[in-house]
């Protein structure tokens, strides 16, 4: 069986280590990577293929920046080039990024069956790219592969037939335990930036319903660097967050009291992030992973997708995004107690299973959490 996998976006790059490493341990099966070069910096990207030992890509195009129908158009056709001359069997996908939608379209265009892993989540807020192109991947998708109870209830709200969903747990979990299981793996980071474990808080920001609202954007420096008055705030700046943040004069205050720096690769950002005191993003993988390593989230959102780790009481949400509600909502995260635990994206194998039910196999037990 050949599978050909669009990947293109940061997370993807993280996401796709699992799977890879699933396919190389199972036989009968050869993946193709194809990076349609949506992030394309060296620390968005390279960094991660060195950093995972994830394969050089046999398509690597350069289609990132732009508008978001400029850059889909444009991965849309190179994509599809791809799919004709390698006719794989299915076309993996991952998330809600732009080169999750390109890929899904031109597939099933194609008719090469969509495996969307991470299908089902809803922010159900339609402003947002991401929300766009999740729910047009899922129902492009012929194998929906679920990471949580919640998403296979929005599956079928949709009408999309239980026998093309899949719980299977999330694959960024499986990523994870890469340094839970092996603490030697942590990097010198946290000397490098002069931290001390458990007394500083960790911070990513990169929404466009954040970084283009210069309200919201100034808001959420205000609350940080209101938090930076008790503990460092270590900020790694994307880069979506610094073009905005240069032309925002009155950013430049908030943004002195934290400790700024590059997008960190994966075993920089996961040793601060299992370390850290608290975390406050608007990331969706951040958000699991900070619960991965049992570590409280503020997440700077109207919404979330992983509400499981709402009702947990390990991430909490703001009333509205403006310094004070968030500042209150890092001091409620920062007062209680850590949240409840469970294993609601399964136990860190959710690649086999996926690799394992492409083949036609029964899934593995255990692997639906
Ligand atoms: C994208 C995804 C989002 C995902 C996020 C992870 C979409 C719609 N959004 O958002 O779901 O959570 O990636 O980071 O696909 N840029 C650089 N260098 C890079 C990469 C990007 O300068 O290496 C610039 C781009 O040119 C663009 C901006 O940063 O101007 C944002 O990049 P873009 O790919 O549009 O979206 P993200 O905000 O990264």
């Amino acid at each position: 069986m050949k599978i050909l996998t669009v990947i293109g976006a940061r997370p993807q790059f993280i996401k796709a280590i699992a799977l890879s490493h699933a396919v190389a341990r199972t036989g009968g099966v050869e993946e193709v990577l194809l990076h349609t070069g949506q992030h394309y910096d060296d620390n968005m990207s390279g960094v991660f293929f060195r950093d995972l030992g994830l394969a050089a890509p046999k398509y690597r195009f350069d289609l990132g920046g732009g508008s978001h129908g400029h850059m889909t158009g444009k991965q849309l056709a190179a994509i599809e080039d791809a799919l004709v001359a390698e006719k794989p069997d299915v076309c993996l996908v991952y998330g809600d990024t732009n080169s999750t939608l390109a890929g899904a379209l031109a597939a099933a265009k194609l008719h090469i069956p969509v495996a969307h892993v991470e299908a089902g989540l809803r922010s159900f807020n339609r402003r947002m790219p991401e929300e766009i192109n999740r729910v047009v991947s899922d129902h492009l998708a012929t194998w929906l592969f679920a990471p949580t109870d919640t998403a296979v209830r929005n599956l079928a709200a949709e009408g999309i037939g239980a026998d093309k969903v899949h719980l299977v747990g999330d694959v960024m979990y499986d990523v994870a335990r890469l340094i839970i299981d092996n603490p030697e793996r942590r990097t010198p980071i946290l000397g490098t930036l002069g931290l001390e474990p458990g007394r500083y808080a960790i911070s990513t920001l990169h929404r466009q319903e954040n970084t283009d609202e210069p309200a919201r954007l100034v808001a959420i420096l205000e609350a940080l660097a209101g938090l930076a008055g008790t503990m460092p705030v270590v900020l790694p700046m994307h880069p979506r967050t610094r073009k905005t943040v240069q032309a925002l004069p009155q950013a430049a205050a908030a943004l002195d009291k934290l400790t700024v720096t590059e997008p960190l690769g994966f075993f920089d950002m996961a040793t601060l992030l299992s370390q850290a005191r608290i975390a406050v993003t608007d990331s969706g993988g951040l958000q699991k992973e900070a619960f991965f390593y049992r570590v409280p989230c503020v997440t700077v959102r109207d919404e979330t997708e992983w509400v499981e780790l709402v009702e947990l009481g390990w991430n909490r949400l703001p009333a509205n995004i403006e310094a004070a509600a968030i500042s209150g909502a890092i001091r409620q995260s920062l007062d209680a107690g850590p949240g409840r635990d469970a294993t609601p994206y399964g136990e860190g194998n959710a690649a086999k299973a996926i690799v394992n039910l492409l083949r036609g196999e029964a899934a593995t037990a255990g692997a639906a959490g």
